[in-house]
């Protein structure tokens, strides 16, 4: 499903308030919000509405924050995803105790693929769908998580998280597999930028082979999108 809206800022308003909305619904049904965090530049502004006009919306203490991939760097990169989303929300909020399951992008790549692959087997043989909503982000080539084109982890049936070397910088990422996305009960596609118009037209255009059209196929699935983003669409 697309939702166009205009600019960054109103992607970001309405990705704050979906989060919201299923946050307040896993909580009142189920008593946590399991949420993946996507990595990349997109989300960052998401991430703090969340944690400044929004932060009474939601009760913190019942969020566990996992991510959809990282890279293989130490918590304090500038390139990490986690660093990324504890500057703009961890910090802000001042989550205490155990509930940001960080992938370990300090460790060697297999060892550290194989850790949060058994924390995230864990949590799909605890709850299915394990998790509630699944943010992603989607790259110029139509790459999603670290999933690229062509990627083996694409056709993984097993592993929930794997260790990949991508065609960008830094190479060595960890990602959650199909496996691990199948198994949230919405994803939510954040996609901004001109940069992104010509995957996005493909993905809504039958490119049924790019991994971001394949990972909205895992199940219910929205992109939220602007308007240089969505300037290759069909009007
Ligand atoms: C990453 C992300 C990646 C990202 C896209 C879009 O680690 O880089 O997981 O999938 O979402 O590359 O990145 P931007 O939001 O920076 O455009």
């Amino acid at each position: 499903m697309l939702v166009r809206l205009r600019t960054p800022e109103a992607v970001a308003r309405a990705a704050a308030a979906a989060i919201v909305e299923s946050a307040f619904k896993a909580i009142h049904e189920r008593g946590e919000f399991r949420l993946v965090l996507a990595g990349g530049h997109t989300p960052r502004a998401t991430y703090e509405l969340l944690a400044t006009e929004l932060r009474e919306e939601i009760d913190w203490r019942r969020v566990i924050f996992y991510f959809s991939d990282e890279r293989c760097v130490g918590p304090d990169d500038p390139a990490s995803n986690y660093r990324m989303a504890k500057e703009a929300l961890f910090d802000p909020l001042k989550l205490q105790g155990g509930s940001v399951r960080r992938m370990a992008g300090e460790l060697a790549p297999d060892a550290a693929a194989a850790d949060y692959d058994a924390e995230i087997r864990a949590v799909i043989a605890d709850r299915q769908p394990a998790f509630d909503l699944t943010l992603l982000g989607m790259g110029d080539e139509g790459h999603t998580a670290s999933l690229f084109p062509g990627s083996v982890a694409l056709e993984e049936t097993t592993r929930t998280v794997a260790h990949v070397t991508v065609p960008a910088d830094p190479p060595d990422r960890l990602t959650m597999t199909p496996v691990a996305l199948a198994a949230s009960r919405q994803i939510l596609f954040l996609v901004t930028g001109k940069d992104k118009a010509k995957a996005l037209a493909k993905v809504f255009g039958g490119g049924d082979d790019l991994p971001a059209a394949r990972v909205a196929q895992l199940g219910p699935s929205r992109f939220l999108v602007d308007a240089p983003a969505a300037s290759k669409l069909p009007e």
